[in-house]
C-alpha cells in the first residue's frame, strides 16, 4: 500500500491536514487531490484557503471566494475566505457594541474614523482571517479539515503570531485580575464600573481560549498530520532542511515528505533529447540525496504531469498518484456513529 494513504489509514483521529512548502510547489494541488480522495471514501471534508490570492477557485475552475463553503463533488467542500468581508464584519459588530454599551443613536465621528483606520491596518486583515479560522475549525462541521497554506515564512508567521497573542492575552489578562482585587476594595467607593471590568475580562478569556484551541490544534500530533512538499532540485532541498528545523522549534508535527515534479524516469529508456536526459540525470542525484536525508520519512514521489492540475479529471488522476487507485475506505468514527464528532 502506498505510505501516504498508510498514514490516513493507521491514523484517523489527524483530522486537521496540512501541506507546507515553499510558493509554488504544490501545496494547493496536494490539498485539492487529498480533499478529493478522502471526500470520495464518503468522509465529509472541507479544503479551505486563508490566502488572500487562494487558488481553490482556478483548480476547482468555479468562482467559490468569500462564498463560504461551497460543495464541489458529495463530501467535499471547498472554501476561500474573503478577509475583507470579515473585517467589514467586524466593524459592525464594534460599531454595535458602542451604540449597546452607551445607548446612542449613532456612531460618534471620531470614534468612526478610528474604526476606518484600524481597519487599515495590515494586522487586521491577518486577524480577521485568523478569527475566520478559529471559527470554521471550532464548529466542528466537518470529519477533516484540510488547510491550503501560504508559503512557508507566512505559515510560520501565523504559527509565531498564534504564540504572541497567546503571551499578550496572558499578560493582560493577569492584569486584569489584578485590577480585579482593586476594584474590589474600590467597589466600597464606586459600585458601577465592576460588571463593566468583568465584562472585558471575559470577552479576553474567550480569545484566549479560542486561540489556544486553534493553535493547540496546529501543533497537535494526535490530531494534526503536516506534511512537507519538496521537489528533486538542489535550492528546494537546501531550503527545506532549514525550514524543518523551524517547524521542530514551532512542534508543528511533521508527518512525512511528499516529492513534487519528478520527471518519469521511464523517460530515460526512451530516445530523447541530451537537455531531457541531463535534466533526469541532476534529477537521478537530488532523489538519491532526498532519499539519503529523509529516508522512509519519504511517503510519495509524484510524476510531473505533462499540463497543470486544473479541473476533477486531474485532481482525481493526480489523487491516484497520491494514494493509488482504490483503496479500502478508511473506517472513521463519523461512519461507525452517524453524524457524532469525536
Ligand atoms: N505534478 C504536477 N504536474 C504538473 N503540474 C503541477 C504538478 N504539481 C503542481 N503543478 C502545477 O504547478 C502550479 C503550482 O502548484 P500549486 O498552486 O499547487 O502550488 P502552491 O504550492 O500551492 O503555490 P503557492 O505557494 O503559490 O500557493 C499549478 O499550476 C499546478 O497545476
Ligand atoms: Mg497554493
Amino acid at each position: 500500500m502506498l505510505s501516504l494513504s498508510r498514514i490516513f489509514e493507521e491514523h484517523p483521529n489527524r483530522r486537521y491536514i496540512m501541506f507546507g512548502g515553499k510558493g509554488g510547489l504544490g501545496k494547493t494541488t496536494f490539498s485539492a487531490a487529498t480533499a478529493f480522495y478522502l471526500a470520495q471514501k464518503g468522509l465529509k471534508v472541507l479544503v479551505f484557503s486563508v490566502d488572500p490570492q487562494a487558488s481553490l477557485s482556478d483548480i476547482f475552475e468555479r468562482d467559490i471566494f468569500g462564498k463560504g463553503p461551497v460543495e464541489i463533488i458529495p463530501n467535499l467542500f471547498a472554501q476561500e475566505i474573503d478577509a475583507d468581508q470579515h473585517i467589514k464584519a467586524y466593524q459592525n459588530e464594534i460599531r454595535q457594541k458602542i451604540l449597546d454599551m452607551y445607548g446612542m443613536e449613532e456612531v460618534p465621528e471620531e470614534i468612526e474614523s478610528y474604526i476606518q483606520a484600524a481597519a487599515a491596518e495590515p494586522a487586521m486583515e491577518e486577524s480577521a482571517i485568523f478569527d475566520q479560522v478559529v471559527d470554521i475549525v471550532m464548529a466542528e462541521d466537518y470529519d477533516y479539515y484540510i488547510y491550503d497554506l501560504v508559503p512557508l515564512g507566512h505559515a510560520l508567521y501565523y504559527l509565531s503570531m498564534a504564540s504572541v497573542y497567546d503571551e499578550w492575552i496572558d499578560k493582560i489578562t493577569e492584569l486584569r485580575q489584578e485590577m480585579e482585587e482593586f476594584s474590589k476594595v474600590a467597589s466600597l467607593i464606586k459600585r458601577k464600573k465592576e460588571s463593566e471590568e468583568d465584562m472585558i475580562l471575559k470577552e479576553l478569556m474567550d480569545i484566549k481560549y479560542r486561540i489556544n484551541t486553534s493553535s493547540g490544534i496546529l501543533t497537535n500530533k494526535e490530531k494534526t498530520a503536516f506534511f512537507f512538499v519538496i521537489i528533486p532540485e538542489e535550492m528546494a532541498l537546501l531550503d527545506t532542511q532549514k525550514a524543518a528545523k523551524l517547524f521542530a522549534a514551532y512542534d508543528v508535527p511533521l508527518c512525512g515528505y511528499v516529492v513534487n515534479r519528478v520527471i518519469p524516469t521511464e523517460l530515460g529508456q526512451q530516445r530523447i533529447p541530451d537537455y531531457l536526459r541531463n535534466r533526469l540525470e541532476m534529477q537521478g542525484r537530488h532523489m538519491k540525496r532526498i532519499d539519503e536525508l529523509f529516508g522512509e520519512q519519504v511517503l510519495a514521489w509524484i510524476p510531473e504531469f505533462e499540463r497543470d492540475v486544473t479541473g476533477l479529471a486531474m485532481i482525481e488522476r493526480m489523487a491516484e498518484a497520491m494514494f493509488g487507485p482504490n483503496a479500502d475506505p478508511i473506517k472513521h468514527s463519523s461512519q461507525m456513529d452517524e453524524g457524532a464528532h469525536s
